[in-house]
């Protein structure tokens, strides 16, 4: 190595470390986190789930906070609607089988044209070592189309740096009730 070389390479390090030291000392909020804490093993898991939307009667989970827009009252669009849901999270389609864990957020028709919703809910797991784990999904969900892909935007516990997605299919609909039944797969990666 030359003597310019070295040169190059001790401002070079002097940079890093002066900026580091730099950005510790002027802000005092931010620093580095020891590589050590973060588990670098990923895997991804598929998890399916029996979402149900228990819209009317004394057990209803899922409430409307918002009524459509008095322009789409009566438009299939229900366009302005806005639900608040405590789904249970179901083992088969079956309302009193096992339940896995619950779809908390909540849901809102943002077409002016079509049944579509603006999701946004937590799949708050109650099973095993998912117990108290958190998948958290947003993404608009056309209610006609037979799969909708949603976005698995991230998570907490053993889903923490989760990335996926969703796969949604309506399995039932009760015209009498307005229940409705829908089968999510969930693709997730995350921290083993
Ligand atoms: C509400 O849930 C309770 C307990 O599971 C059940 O006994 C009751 O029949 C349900 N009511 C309705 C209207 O579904
Ligand atoms: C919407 O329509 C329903 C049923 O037709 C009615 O009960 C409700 O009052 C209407 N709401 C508004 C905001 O117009
Ligand atoms: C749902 O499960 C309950 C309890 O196991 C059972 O009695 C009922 O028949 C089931 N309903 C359907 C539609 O399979
Ligand atoms: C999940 O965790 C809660 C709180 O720690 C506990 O009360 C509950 O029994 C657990 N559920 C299962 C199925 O392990």
């Amino acid at each position: 190595m030359g003597a310019s070389q070295n040169l190059f390479f001790l401002l070079l390090i002097s940079c890093y470390i002066f900026t580091l030291v730099a950005a510790q000392d002027e802000s005092g909020f931010v620093g580095t986190v020891d590589p050590k804490l973060l588990k670098k093993k990923v895997t991804t898991s598929h998890f399916r789930f029996y979402w149900q939307d228990i819209v009317g009667g004394s057990n209803a989970t899922s409430i409307p906070i918002l009524p459509p827009l008095p322009k789409f009252n009566n438009s299939f669009s229900a366009f302005g609607l806005v639900r608040i849901i405590d789904n249970a999270l179901t083992l088969t389609p079956n309302l009193t089988s096992k339940l896995l864990g619950r779809a908390q957020g909540i849901y809102a028709a943002t077409s002016q044209t079509e049944l579509d919703f603006l999701m946004i809910q937590n799949f708050a797991l109650f099973e095993g070592k998912y117990n108290g784990s958190v998948i958290t999904i947003l993404g608009r969900n056309v209610a006609n189309n037979k799969v909708r892909e949603l976005p698995v935007i991230g998570g907490s516990g053993v889903f923490r740096y989760a990335k996926g997605y969703a796969e949604a299919s309506t399995i039932s609909f009760d015209p009498l009730t307005g229940d409705t039944v829908v089968e999510y797969n969930v693709y997730v990666t995350h921290q083993k």
